[in-house]
Parts: structure tokens; C-alpha cells; sequence
């Protein structure tokens, strides 16, 4: 007869059960006025955390969190600032700090695309794409680094791309920027261990939102007849990643990057 491991005690249903409970938890979303942001805020307050929405657009983070507070009856403030300029993320941290105490999850979301071939991209366009992706999340990261570092506890979740792992035309500099993310999130995830902080990535595919609605007919239609389950993906289809990489359900998980593209990367 087989014999039940009797050093490996199992954890308990309640336990078990309280895996995503976020309760108490503090966290803050760059780009959390639109789209993927927006969706993984609410569904992170949906779990009882609270939320900090960062935004260049400050009149829909505060709309954003004010859906939230109201909707969902936890605590959310709203941050307005451009993720790129360093003395709007250090105030944007002390704000959030002030205003919710600590902060437990970041979440770096920000961004934005411009597509085109090679020849007709400016230094200027080029430039923006790095600073929002690759300079954006760097200074969230050494911001709210500090602070996890001080409170021993912390996970950081940096919104990548599929295109940070493969390639397509026309998206040269942002795929570049994705991928550098990609290795930031490594490189930070062997450093930040000791702290005892996390960090891992999400790379989408295509998904359905204000970002991806810019694409030509025809290229929509493509980017449908490539994806395996044969659709755009919904921005509430981030949820379930961020929920895990966020919560007690992702302990022994740093440095990597979670593809949720509906199959494309499979072929
Ligand atoms: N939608 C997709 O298919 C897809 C796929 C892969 C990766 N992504 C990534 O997901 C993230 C969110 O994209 P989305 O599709 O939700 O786009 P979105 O345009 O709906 O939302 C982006 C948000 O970021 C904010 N933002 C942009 N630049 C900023 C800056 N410098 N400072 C502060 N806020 C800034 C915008 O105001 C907006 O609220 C981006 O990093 C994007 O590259 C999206």
C-alpha cells in the first residue's frame, strides 16, 4: 500500500483558499487609467487590495479610482504624472505612500506604440518608446524598490510583450524596448531575492484596447487568422496573471515572464 508523506505536511483548505486573498494589501498601477491597467487595478480591488492608479492622464486615473473606491468599497488614490520623468515617479511614490502607507505590488504598465518600418522612424519616436517602457520601469522600480527593501516583502510585475520575444515588422523599437524589459525583470529578480521581493513579467499578444484598436482593418483581421483561439484577447483576461504573479500564489515564483497571447507564440 502506498505510503502518505507524513514529513510533507499539506497546508490547510482555509490556507489553501486564502491564496489570492490581497486583503491589506497595497497597489500601485502605471498606465491604470485605460486598458490592461485599468482591468488588472480592478481585478487586484476585486481581492480586497488597494490601489494606486498612476497616470500621465489624470483625470481618468482619477475616474479610475474612483470606479474602484465606489465599486468595490476599498481605499484608491489617483497619481497624475509621466512615468519617464524621474521626479514624477519619486513624487508619485511619496503620494502613494502618504496616501495608502506602503506598497506591496507594482504593477509597470504604462506605454505605448508607434508603428512603422525602419526608415521612417525619428530619434525622437525611438527615444519615447525607451522612455516609457525601459526608463519608465526602471525608476518604478528603483522608487518602490526602496521601499520594499525597508518593509522585506514585495512583488513587481512588469508589463512586456510577446514582441519582447519574438519578432514582427514595423515595431522594431518597441519590440527592442520590450525585450530590454524582459531582461531588466531577470537581471532585478536576482538582485531583489534577498529583499525578499519578486519580480517577474507578462507578455501579452494581442489584446483588445485603446492601444491595439489603432491597427488598420486588415491588420486586425491578420492578427486574428494568426491567433490560434482565433480572437483579440479582453484587457479582463490579464486578470488571472496579475492576480497570481501579485498574491501568496506566486511564492517561489521570480525572473519570469508569462505569455498570454491566446496560443500565438506556440506556432
Ligand atoms: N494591448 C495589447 O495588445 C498589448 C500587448 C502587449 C503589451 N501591451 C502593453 O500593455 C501595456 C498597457 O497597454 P494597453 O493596451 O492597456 O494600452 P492603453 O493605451 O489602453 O493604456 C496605456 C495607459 O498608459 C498611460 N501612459 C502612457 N504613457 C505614459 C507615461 N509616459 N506616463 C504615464 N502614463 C502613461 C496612458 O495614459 C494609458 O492610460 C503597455 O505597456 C503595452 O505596451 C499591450
Amino acid at each position: 500500500m502506498a505510503m502518505l508523506d507524513a514529513l510533507q505536511a499539506l497546508p490547510s483548505q482555509a490556507s489553501v483558499q486564502a491564496l489570492h486573498d490581497l486583503s491589506g494589501r497595497v497597489v500601485l498601477v502605471t498606465g491604470g487609467a485605460s486598458g490592461l491597467g485599468r482591468a488588472m487595478a480592478w481585478g487586484l480591488a476585486c481581492y480586497g487590495a488597494s490601489c494606486a492608479i498612476v497616470d500621465r492622464d489624470g483625470e481618468l486615473a482619477q475616474a479610475c479610482a474612483k470606479e474602484i473606491a465606489t465599486g468595490l468599497g476599498v481605499r484608491a488614490v489617483a497619481v497624475s504624472g509621466n512615468v519617464s520623468n524621474e521626479a514624477d515617479v519619486e513624487r508619485a511614490v511619496v503620494q502613494v505612500l502618504a496616501g495608502l502607507g506602503r506598497i506591496d505590488v507594482l504593477i509597470n504598465n504604462a506605454g505605448h506604440n508607434i508603428r512603422k518600418p525602419l526608415f521612417d522612424y525619428s530619434c525622437e519616436e525611438f527615444d519615447s518608446l525607451y522612455a516609457v517602457h525601459v526608463r519608465g520601469s526602471f525608476l518604478f522600480c528603483r522608487a518602490v524598490g526602496r521601499h520594499m527593501r525597508e518593509t522585506r516583502t514585495g512583488t513587481i510585475i512588469n508589463v512586456a510583450s510577446i514582441l519582447g520575444h519574438v519578432g514582427a515588422e514595423n515595431v522594431a523599437p518597441y519590440a527592442a524596448a520590450k525585450a530590454s524589459l524582459i531582461q531588466m525583470t531577470k537581471v532585478l529578480a536576482l538582485e531583489l531575492a534577498p529583499h525578499g521581493i519578486r519580480v517577474n513579467a507578462i507578455a501579452p499578444g494581442y489584446i483588445d484596447t485603446p492601444l491595439t484598436r489603432q491597427h488598420a482593418p486588415q491588420v486586425r483581421q491578420r492578427i486574428i487568422d494568426t491567433t490560434p483561439l482565433g480572437r483579440f484577447g479582453e484587457a479582463r483576461e490579464l486578470i488571472g496573471a496579475a492576480l497570481f504573479l501579485a498574491s501568496d500564489a506566486s511564492t517561489f515564483v521570480t525572473g519570469t515572464s508569462l505569455i498570454i497571447d491566446g496560443g500565438w507564440m506556440a506556432k
